[in-house]
């Protein structure tokens, strides 16, 4: 029973009765259109098109994870009722679209996923790389002289359905028809044709199955050559249960608009959002090291999915919301790549985003995009070639974009761009034409990602404590609690931002003098100046403020006291219940006393000689809701752990700044294997290797920023299987129950772990 016929009264609230996947509103910017529903309503159903939809980040990958309670056998169902009309012309043609790989349902998917991955391992993909570039070039040679191109006609149609062709093993002689036929498969899927469009589409998505079936005839009779296509074929002999005949017709057309169209949407889609933020194009121009992790910035805020589509097969809840069996979710991730309960300044775009790469736009789980690593080898080599060869590109005034109406695939149908052919670099400087920079397959390196500050001032605040001033234009925005790692010579340092979260022009840190420092303290104490330039990453927050807390706890020990200041004023302006322990060996040592005297005089309790704090009787209470953040040395964290153990699990946020207590000695390791439950597999983890490393190589994303066990972002779920935690991160409670884990440090203690990935 399909959810649109669903007997069961529901109440439909203004905003889900308005939702119209096919109006003006979802098609000009998908996300802006249903920000009302992260904000109030992220689970609602939808009458206009008899689909559940979800707009969040963490139900939308929920959804994704789970494949079998949530199946993806609808994900190519035409989402316009056929009319008979349109049934009776792909009859005609034979049309019989059945199962390929992303909407086949396990058991079958796995085996035949596994089977097929060969040919996406990245030392596969590198081959690929010589003919990616070369037909990119190709195509900016023909139109780097007009002074003006519809980059979507001239360039990125026919090269990603040219690069599709190799990579699949079909022969490349009908680019223009098999153009027609894609946006035709579009439309069939996930648009809303009127019913004379509907025959017209049925004739040209029959004419696609036709040409699929004759190009596998044709593959078959010699399927020795290269390309994923022949592969298939290959195999088929080996696995004929796994590979089947519908299989391989199947894959062959959807194959096609697999690869192609949704990377031809993704370059233009990138295009568009670079030139609209000029100075992250001038960025990019200027450093195309930037350019792998834009490329993810770009699927993030504006990617070529908008919306992917799932099945219950059972009853079930997504945050919160019943959902009976049998209902269709349109999983909306274009909106979950907006949500801020993920993404900082979710609207804001930022080539540096440390977290940009998880994005949902290549979906996630066992069916994540295959071809990931594929496209966004092609959009850095688009990029490369065109910030290289036409700097001084942009959009040429008053062409308006117009876009395919449908719920998913998304990008310009043009882009129109001009340029001065005069003022074209390799006029200049010929020998540009030959320089390439690396492509990074697979995710981006964040370390990469620094950009440039001014040092403004450097003033003393405390005994051995100074103040440092950073001064950019447009800095990231950033939450109370958060740091940044600055650049201090061959050192690393992070240091939390005690400034002004609103000011987008600086960052404001404090700086202890260390005796026992490895030379970044002694470095900002004795040669940072103003005037100086520093490289900064971040800023990246792994100490957020928990939402709805019963009352907030902070405790800061000596310069601890720098990410406190922030969240006390959040709190403070939010009319939150909070008091602040300000712990310190005398007064004079400890930073910013009068200024939290001032703001939080009331709030302000002052623990410094002969006052100590006494941690047990301070925390002896559990308060119902209540959140405890502590930031200092060791041992004031170590005894506020201590005397939370009765309190909940969740309620001690530490942030932690220190070496990890083990880093990897292969002498004293041993090799375990890792069982993938979400995307399926196993990988093995060698004594001499990370767990992170080991899952990179298999192709499977995990982000990651310190490896070091210290920022957090490389934990994973852990489902079964005795963990050696080596982190800073977790805390004790959370070590005891086992269920996450970080990947760049820690390891098994037996032989196996089950991964929630
Ligand atoms: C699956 C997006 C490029 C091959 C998917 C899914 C999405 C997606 C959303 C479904 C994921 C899920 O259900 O969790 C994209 C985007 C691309 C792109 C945004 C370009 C920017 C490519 C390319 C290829 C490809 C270049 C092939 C060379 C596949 C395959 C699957 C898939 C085979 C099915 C995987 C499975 O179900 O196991 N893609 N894709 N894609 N994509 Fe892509
Ligand atoms: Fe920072 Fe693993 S990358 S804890």
């Amino acid at each position: 029973m399909s959810a649109g016929s669903c007997p069961v009264a529901r109440s439909v609230s203004a905003g889900a009765a308005a939702f119209d996947p096919f109006g003006e509103r979802y098609q000009a910017d998908p996300p802006a259109s249903l920000r009302w529903s992260r904000d109030e309503e992220p689970v609602f159903y939808s009458p206009e098109i008899g689909y559940w939809v979800i707009t969040r980040y963490a139900d939308v990958r929920a959804v994704f994870r789970d494949n079998v309670l949530f199946s993806p056998s609808i994900a190519l169902e035409k989402i316009t009722p056929v009319s008979a009309a349109a049934t009776r012309k792909l009859a005609e043609h034979g049309y019989a679209m059945d199962r390929t790989l992303v909407n086949e349902d396990e058991p079958a998917h796995q085996p035949r996923r596994r089977a097929l991955m060969g040919s996406f391992a990245p030392e596969a993909l590198a081959e690929h790389e010589p003919m990616v570039r070369e037909l990119a070039r190709e195509y900016v040679d023909r139109f780097v002289d007009a002074g003006e191109a519809d980059l979507v006609d001239e360039m990125f149609w026919e090269v990603t359905l040219t690069v599709a062709l190799h990579f699949l093993g079909v022969p490349e002689e009908d680019v223009p028809t098999l153009r027609k036929y894609s946006i035709a498969h579009t439309v069939n899927t996930w648009g809303r044709p009127s019913p004379e469009q509907q025959v017209e589409v049925a004739d040209a998505v029959g004419h696609f199955w036709r040409y699929a079936g004759e190009v596998l005839a044709k593959l078959r009779a010699d399927p020795s050559g290269p390309g994923w296509m022949p592969c298939s074929i290959r195999l088929q002999q080996q696995m004929p249960e796994t590979i089947t005949d519908s299989y391989l017709h199947s894959m062959m057309m959807a194959g096609i608009v697999a690869a192609h169209e949704t990377t031809a949407n993704a370059a233009a889609n990138a295009v568009k959002s670079l030139l609209e933020n000029r100075s992250a194009w001038d960025e990019l121009c200027a450093d195309p090291s930037l350019i792998s992790n834009a490329v993810e910035e770009c699927l993030r805020h504006n990617g070529s999915v908008a919306a992917w589509r799932r099945v219950a097969t059972a009853d079930a809840e997504i945050g919160g919301v019943s959902i009976p069996r049998g209902a269709k979710l349109l999983i909306v991730n274009s909106s979950a790549n907006h949500d801020e309960r993920h993404f900082d300044d979710p609207d804001g775009f930022d080539i540096r985003r440390d977290n940009a790469a998880d994005h949902l736009t290549f979906g996630y789980g066992s069916h994540q995009c295959l071809g990931k690593n594929l496209a966004r080898m092609e959009l850095q080599v688009f990029l490369e070639e065109l910030t290289k060869r036409l700097p001084h590109l942009e959009r040429v005034p008053g062409r308006e974009l117009t876009y395919l109406p449908n719920t998913s695939f998304r990008g310009p149908e043009h882009l129109w761009v001009r340029w001065d052919p005069a003022a074209n670099p390799e006029r200049r400087d010929p020998g540009l034409l030959g320089r390439e920079h690396p492509v990074r397959i697979g995710e981006p390196v964040r370390r990469a990602l620094a950009r440039t500050v001014t040092v403004d001032a450097v003033e003393p605040v405390a005994d051995g404590v100074v103040s440092v001033t950073l001064a950019g234009s447009g800095l990231p925005r950033w939450t109370p609690g958060a740091h940044i790692d600055v650049e201090l010579g061959e050192l690393s340092r992070q240091y939390s931002l005690c400034g002004d979260p609103a000011d987008p022009d600086r960052y404001r840190i404090a700086v202890l003098r260390e005796p026992g420092s490895r030379g970044g303290s002694r470095f900002v104490h004795d040669r940072l100046e103003a005037g100086q330039v520093l490289r900064i990453r971040g800023p990246r927050n792994h100490f957020r403020l928990a939402p709805d807390a019963g009352g907030h706890v902070f405790v800061a020990g000596g310069i601890g006291i720098t990410p406190i200041i922030a969240m006390a004023d959040q709190v403070r302006a939010a009319g939150g219940t909070y008091e602040i322990h300000y712990c310190g060996r005398g007064e004079t040592t400890m930073a910013f006393l009068d200024r939290l005297r001032e703001d939080h005089g009331d709030a302000l309790t002052v623990h410094a000689r002969g006052d100590r704090l006494d941690v047990a009787a301070l925390l002896a209470e559990p308060v119902p809701g209540g959140q405890v953040y502590a930031c200092g040395p060791r041992g004031l964290l170590d005894a506020i752990e201590e005397s939370m153990r009765h309190w909940p699990a969740d309620s001690l946020h530490v942030e932690h700044f220190g070496a990890v207590e083990a880093l990897l000695d292969p002498a004293r390791e041993h090799a375990f294997d890792v069982e993938l439950a979400d995307s399926g597999g196993t990988v093995a983890v060698p004594a001499n290797g990370t767990l992170l490393s080991a899952l990179r190589a298999a192709g499977v994303d995990v982000p990651s920023d310190c490896e070091e066990g210290l920022c957090g972002s490389c934990e994973v779920a852990v489902l079964d299987g005795a963990i050696g935690h080596r982190d800073r991160v977790l805390t004790k409670a959370e070590r005891a129950a086992g269920r996450s884990m970080m990947t760049c440090c820690s390891r098994a203690c037996g032989s196996t772990l089950r991964l929630g990935l």
